[in-house]
């Protein structure tokens, strides 16, 4: 610090040849300046910078001293001071020219002090010299450490991408002097985020250094530290965190959940019916996650579309189908992303695929009557429980389910499970010639609902 200080001071007096000297506090400092009437034809202060070091934690700081050389040390000249700080930052010995600091100083708050001095001849009153102007500059100490400008700090960038690649630019400022030593170069270097991030010391430019898996870990937080001194031992530090995001590519094909499923559809199912929905997995995020689902071995029965919403696959019948001639079928489904970058193909190669095995239903169909419509003829004045017909129906299904007769709409007939119809009133002619009933038949044990066939009859 010293040797730094001297340099500037001793090239000004020598160069500008002052009448009144100022001498430096300084330990190293050896010079002294030449003095001598012959050297004093050029009048007048004219001073070289004093120098007061920042932070000084004594009360009173010899900062120089001011001497006419016509003071021949018989104490009648008084020196003063006049201008930035005069008598309270800086204080004078009025008989000696001694400059004292007495507050303690921030360079960072103000770097320079504009100052005058004066002295004069007690005995005559007069000024000894012209007044003068010189300068005191508070010089640095490394009291600043760095600070971060832009935080918090965040970036994105795409996942996978390769050693070297750009991701943010941290910059830190140190209030010290940047002229002064070390004191405001600094060093950036990684405190968490290897071996993922590296970091360039000198610009603090932080790269990718190994490639990154979003997948894996979408959020990565890298800790910088700046330091001064060129980051040598005893520098002061600042640190800042940088959140660094991962956008995701399309590095994941979608890949099914179960390789095998089972469906089924009814063999009275029509064109267009969905028969079932499959689904894939991908752990890419939005467009990269779109799929597109086809059915392999190109069905002429079934086909699959995506459902954009959900990104399933939904099975449709393309063809009727008949349980009497085929009762399943096996189809293969395949599934890829719909948006793939030629660049990233290498992790599309073999699409997932997955079985589907689909029944094929034989439909319950409703009882047929053995005649559209039956006419039977009966005598009035018969008697309770006369027998009036039969009517038969029967399950046209291979189940051949047993079948149930019931009527409804008539107080005067009834039917039993073999499809023996009675009267259950006395009929009389006079009254009605005609009844017109409805039976309904039924499967004993069906899913579906009741079934129903209209029976005419005629009575004379
Ligand atoms: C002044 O004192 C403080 C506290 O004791 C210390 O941290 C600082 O380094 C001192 N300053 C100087 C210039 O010695
Ligand atoms: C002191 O010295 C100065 C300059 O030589 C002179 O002008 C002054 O009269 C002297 N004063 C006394 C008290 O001797
Ligand atoms: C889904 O989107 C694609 C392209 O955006 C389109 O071709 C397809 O018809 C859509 N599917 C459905 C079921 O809307
Ligand atoms: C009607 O059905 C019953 C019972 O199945 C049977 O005994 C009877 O002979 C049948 N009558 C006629 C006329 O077919
Ligand atoms: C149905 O017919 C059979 C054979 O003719 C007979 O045994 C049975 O009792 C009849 N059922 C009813 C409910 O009348
Ligand atoms: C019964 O149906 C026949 C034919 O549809 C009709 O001519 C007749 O009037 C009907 N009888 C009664 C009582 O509803």
């Amino acid at each position: 610090m010293n040797c730094c200080l001297l340099i500037p001071f001793v090239v000004g007096i020598t160069l500008l040849r002052p009448c009144l000297t100022a001498t430096e506090n300084s330990k190293t400092q050896e010079v002294k300046q030449p003095v001598g009437s012959h050297l004093r034809a050029k009048r007048g202060w004219v001073w070289n910078q004093f120098f007061v070091p920042e932070e000084m934690n004594a009360t009173r700081h010899h900062v120089g001293q001011l001497r006419s050389d016509f003071d021949n040390g018989n104490n009648s000249f008084q020196y003063k001071l006049l201008g930035d700080g005069a008598g309270s930052i800086f204080d004078i010995d009025k008989r000696t020219g001694d400059i004292y600091a007495v507050q303690k100083l921030d360079r960072e708050e103000r770097s320079l002090y504009t100052l005058r001095a004066q002295v004069i001849d007690t005995t005559t009153g007069r000024a000894v010299e012209p007044e003068s102007e010189f300068v005191i500059r508070v010089s640095d100490i490394n009291d600043n450490e760095p600070k971060f400008l832009d935080e918090p700090y965040e970036a994105i960038v795409p996942e996978m991408s390769p050693e070297g690649t750009l991701v943010i630019q941290v910059t830190a400022r140190d209030a010290d002097d940047p002229s002064s030593g070390n004191h405001a170069r600094l060093l950036y270097s990684l405190l968490l985020g290897q071996p993922y991030f590296s970091i360039e010391p000198t610009t603090g430019v932080i790269r990718i250094f190994s490639e990154m898996d979003r997948e894996l870990q979408e959020e990565h937080r890298v800790i910088i530290q700046a330091k001064d001194m060129i980051g040598q031992p005893g520098g002061l530090t600042g640190t800042t965190s940088v959140l660094i995001r991962l956008s995701d590519i399309n590095d994941n094909k979608p890949i099914f959940k179960k390789t095998f499923y089972r469906l089924s559809v009814s063999e009275s199912a029509p064109i267009g019916t969905s028969i079932g929905t499959i689904k894939a997995h991908d752990n890419d995020i939005g467009e990269n996650a779109e799929m597109e689902y086809s059915i392999e071995d190109d069905s002429q029965t079934f086909d699959i579309i995506t459902n954009n919403e959900t990104q399933e696959g939904i099975v449709i019948l393309k063809k009727k189908v008949d349980f009497e001639h085929q009762n399943h079928y096996v189809i293969k489904a395949k599934v890829k992303n719909r948006h793939v970058e030629e660049q990233l193909m290498k992790y599309h190669a073999e699409a997932s695929t997955a079985s589907i095995k689909v029944l094929v239903e034989d439909d319950d169909e409703p009882p047929v009557f053995l005649l559209p419509y039956y006419v039977f003829e009966i005598s009035e004045g018969n008697s309770y429980g006369s027998f009036v017909g039969n009517v038969s129906a029967t399950d046209p299904d291979h189940r051949n389910s047993p079948i149930r007769y019931s009527i409804t709409s008539s107080k005067m007939f009834s039917i039993d499970d073999n499809g023996t119809i009675i009267t259950t009133n006395p009929l009389d002619r006079e009254v009605s010639a005609w009844y017109n009933l409805t039976v309904t038949a039924t499967e004993k044990f069906t899913y579906s609902h009741l079934y129903k066939w209209n029976i005419h009859f005629q009575f004379f």
